[in-house]
């Protein structure tokens, strides 16, 4: 896929403020500073259109972005952060429940989990609502630079039995290297069944 544009879109909370439009959206979700806005911002090769921060917590609205003016990507906040506020905390879940409920044209989930961490049990249960609603989801390893080629792939192997899956279905990604950029357009770009352009 190649992007030609993109635009922020707008923030919401609930359901009535999502925009209105009926175009195929992809999510991106995963615990908080697993690298979710800075994997889209280097989806779209944008440095910064989307916030990041080395803090937890950063993105707390669900963000709505329209690329080449006919696909939504939608940048989650994370879960899984315990030094925000509780009330924060207490907010977050239902949010991005609610999104995934009221969304029709959710065509698939990207979902963040950082190479050197084990998925818990947010994870598990995430994966086995996409599997019970049948909403196509990629598993992306974040920040797959921090660690040695070699014990890259030790995790990938390692990640891979956890969750039941084959290696070639879980993909490596890093915002320093692009690893793994051109591997997830190409499934976003699949799971539109390819009329995109
Ligand atoms: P929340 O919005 O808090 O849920 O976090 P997020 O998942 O959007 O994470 P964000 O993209 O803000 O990144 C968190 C931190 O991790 C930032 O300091 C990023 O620069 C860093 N980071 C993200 N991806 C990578 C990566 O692939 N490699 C390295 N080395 N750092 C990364
Ligand atoms: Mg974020």
């Amino acid at each position: 896929m190649i992007i030609k544009t993109v635009e922020f879109v707008k923030s919401a909370v609930k359901p009535s403020q999502y925009p209105e439009y009926d175009f195929p959206e992809f999510a991106f979700a995963g615990r908080s500073n697993v690298g979710k806005s800075s994997l889209i911002n280097t989806l779209i090769l944008r440095k910064d259109l989307v916030k990041t921060s080395s803090k937890p917590g950063c993105t707390q609205l669900i963000n709505f972005f329209l690329v080449n003016e006919t696909i939504s990507f939608v940048d989650l906040p994370g879960y899984g952060y315990a030094k925000v506020s509780k009330k924060i905390r207490s907010q977050w879940q239902p949010m991005v429940n609610l999104y995934l409920e009221n969304r029709k044209r959710l065509l698939g989930l990207v979902l963040l989990i950082d190479i050197r961490r084990d998925p818990e049990k947010e994870e598990f249960e995430l994966m086995n609502w996409l599997e019970t609603h049948g909403i196509p989801y990629l598993l992306v390893l974040t920040k797959s630079d921090k660690l040695s080629k070699t014990k890259q792939q030790k995790r990938l192997l390692s990640i891979c039995s956890q969750v039941n899956r084959e290696k070639n279905h879980v993909i490596l990604f890093s915002t320093k290297t692009k690893t793994g950029r051109d591997t997830i357009l190409g499934e976003i770009e699949n799971l539109m069944g390819g009329d995109n352009e």
